[in-house]
């Protein structure tokens, strides 16, 4: 039984997963009504938040399961990438709890997590495949050939795709986040509307600052009154140009790697779009594609725990 633990960014949540991959219990609490005044994660704000809430999610998480702590076997917790404030409070909470308890505790990088979402019951997938991870801090093309790590091949030179949806929300007038937001106002305009440009960068990797600017730029050339006509149709044409972005060179790196499946996870994953545009893909299961714990005991199923868990520290970036 693995008890995980995650509060890299605004979501504190704990799970319980058991060694087959069963998720026992997934609790996420969200910060995001607490951010949404400020248009975006206030570090801060976040860490305070997650003080106050790591405590009574962790509980809760081994009552819905039906556990106490003396049924845990490992903790599982998220090193980084993150808010280093936010990562330090999940890895305290970890280190009291498997040091109280005399349990091995496993350091998660946040990335490996969303990877190993795909790892879990009822419907695991196994590698070897190829990795889209979208997420709001993260663009990547990953070749996993084991579950315990992976190889980058690609990744954005900027922006990443869910940032980009955050801020080309936020010049729409939508609330935060926005990726959500940009989804469903989506579905009622026409993403043939406005010609916004997919940036074609050498390699594998990918760039999302030019199609914000040209939002910024349409968005700026419409009087008021205008915009609140057009809003659809910004959003869907946005989302598409990204999503045909994502899904272009995620089939390249397919055919480049030789990949014989692929599969997309990470918050941007949940996007209704860029699952139709890759028919052919494993999505990890909507609930999963934004930050839980559930895939990070998963992920911590495939680590060694730490030698010296009290020393480990937390990092910002990967
Ligand atoms: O994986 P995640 O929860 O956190 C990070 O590790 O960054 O991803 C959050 C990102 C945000 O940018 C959010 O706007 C985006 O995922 N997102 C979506 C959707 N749901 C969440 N983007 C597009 N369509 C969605 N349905
Ligand atoms: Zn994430």
């Amino acid at each position: 039984m693995i008890l995980g633990l995650e509060t890299s960014c605004d979501e504190t949540a704990a799970a319980v997963v058991g060694a087959g991959g069963e998720i026992l219990s997934n609790v996420v609490a969200s910060q995001s009504e607490l951010h949404a005044p400020f248009g975006g994660v206030v570090p801060e704000v976040a860490s305070r938040r997650h003080l106050e809430l790591v405590s009574p999610v962790v509980r809760e998480a081994l009552d819905r399961a039906g556990f106490t702590l003396a049924h845990v076997d490992r903790v599982a917790v998220t090193q980084g990438p993150g808010l280093i404030g936010a990562l330090l409070v999940g890895l305290a909470a970890a280190k009291g709890i498997a040091w109280g308890r005399g349990l091995p505790l496993v350091a998660v990088d946040h990335l490996h997590g969303h990877v190993a979402s795909l790892f879990l019951q009822p419907e695991p997938v196994d590698p070897p495949f190829l990795c889209l991870l979208a997420s709001g801090g993260h663009t990547l093309l990953l070749d996993v050939q084991e579950h315990a790590g992976f190889r980058a091949v690609g990744t954005t030179l900027d922006d990443a795709a869910g940032e980009a949806l955050d801020k080309g929300a936020r010049l729409l007038g939508l609330g935060y986040p926005g990726g959500a937001e940009i989804d469903r106002l989506a579905s009622d305009g026409d993403p043939e509307a406005y010609d916004f440009p997919i940036a074609r960068v050498p390699g594998l990797d990918f760039s999302f600052s030019g199609v914000k600017t040209a939002l910024l730029y349409a968005v700026r050339d419409l009087p008021a009154a205008e915009l609140e006509a057009r809003r659809a149709d910004l959003a869907a044409s946005y989302q598409r140009a990204i999503v045909r972005a994502l899904a272009e060179r995620t089939l390249e790196a397919a055919d480049r790697l030789g990949a014989a499946s692929v599969a997309i996870v990470g918050g941007v994953a949940a996007n209704s779009e860029l699952r139709a545009a890759l028919p052919g893909a494993t999505a990890a299961p909507l609930e999963l594609c934004t930050d839980n714990a559930a895939m990070i005991a998963s992920a911590g199923r495939y680590v060694e725990p730490a030698s010296d868990p009290l020393r480990l520290d937390a990092y910002a970036v990967a």
